[in-house]
């Protein structure tokens, strides 16, 4: 067993608690590989903005749990190294059992999803109250799930979302003792989150669902799952250099600025910093077809990987400076 802390690791109690009486909401970025994570690390240390490491269970297989751990812990470091020890929280994301939640609490990981959103509810209920009374011992941090967002979770894959009931809220939080609640209000997973024509606009969060849910939870972490904006002009540059990416939409920076005003604490991004690595290297290999050392390609996907996140935190999040 290694502990989070050995790891120089933070769970996310602290931190939703300051980021709810802030007004502002933790990113939570998705990494797979050492540039996504110096990026992240990077852009975090110079907005001196706490972060919250995403580690899917697809991204633990392509990374090896072995050097995941080495590298949240060379996280650690390399941020003290660049000058700032920010808060990092090491978490894993859309848990889909409670032997995956429990490995990630033994391997390191401060803080665990389990996400039961698309059992019965009583199932749901029961994984997750198995996952947070196991989680608790190790002073690891639990987020559940409650309705269904349309698009991809993980390998569940959701046609149509359910929005989250507001009604169910508190006996779930009371029942399983989660630290923090995903809800669905109209956001998805992916590049194409809303069906829509070139030029109209995708429909609105349903912020009614979020007030009533902070109604019935007071002061209680909430976190939007999907949140990526799929920036029109990353999606043009990717076509412009040879990609095909068409009829994308994602959900408006203004709506995640006022979300994170509320009680959403956490908001996960993945796939714009998909979007941005992919435009990157689609440029250089474009412009040079020669080139074949992949420091030339993947240095500046990098770089614009770097540039996205701090936008997301400075204009976005509002969490610069809170670290
Ligand atoms: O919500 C899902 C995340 O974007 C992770 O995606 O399972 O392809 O790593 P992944
Ligand atoms: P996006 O696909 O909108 O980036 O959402 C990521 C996410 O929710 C990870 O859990
Ligand atoms: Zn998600």
């Amino acid at each position: 067993m290694i502990h989070y802390k050995e790891l120089g690791l933070v769970n996310s109690r602290e931190l939703f608690k300051k980021a709810m009486e802030g007004g502002y909401a933790i990113p939570a970025f998705n990494f797979n590989n050492l540039e996504q994570l110096q990026a992240i690390i990077s852009a975090c240390v110079e907005t001196k903005s706490p972060v919250i490491l995403q580690v899917s269970k697809g991204a633990r297989k392509y990374a090896n749990q072995t050097l995941l751990q080495y590298l949240a812990k060379g996280a650690v470091e390399y941020a003290k190294e660049l000058g700032y020890a920010i808060p990092i929280v090491l978490h894993l994301d859309h848990g889909d059992s409670f032997e995956t939640c429990k490995s990630c609490v033994e391997t390191g990981f401060s803080s665990v999803m389990i996400d039961g959103s698309h059992l019965p509810y009583e199932e749901n209920i029961k994984v997750t109250r198995q996952v947070v009374e196991f989680a608790h011992q190790f002073d690891v941090t639990v987020e559940g799930e409650l309705g269904v967002l349309a698009g991809i979770e993980d390998e569940v894959s959701a046609e149509h979302s359910h929005y989250t009931r507001p009604e169910e809220v508190e006996d779930f939080v009371n029942r399983t003792g989660v630290d923090s609640l995903a809800i669905s209000i109209g956001t998805s997973h992916g590049a194409y989150k809303f069906k829509v024509k070139p030029g109209e606009t995708p429909p609105p969060l349903r912020f009614d669902i979020l007030e009533e849910v902070e109604r019935r939870l007071p002061w209680f972490p909430i976190v939007l799952h999907g949140a990526s904006s799929v920036p029109q002009d990353i999606v043009d540059e990717i076509n412009r250099y040879g990609g095909k990416l068409e009829n994308t939409a994602g959900v408006s920076e203004e709506q995640l600025r006022r979300a994170a005003r509320s009680a959403v604490c956490k908001i996960n991004i993945d796939s714009d910093g998909r979007l941005a690595v992919t435009a990157a290297v689609r440029k250089v290999l474009s412009e040079k077809p020669g080139e074949f050392d992949p420091r030339n390609y993947l240095g500046p996907a990098r770089e614009k990987l770097k540039e996205l996140y701090k936008h997301k935190i400075i204009n976005v999040l509002g969490s610069a400076g809170k670290a």
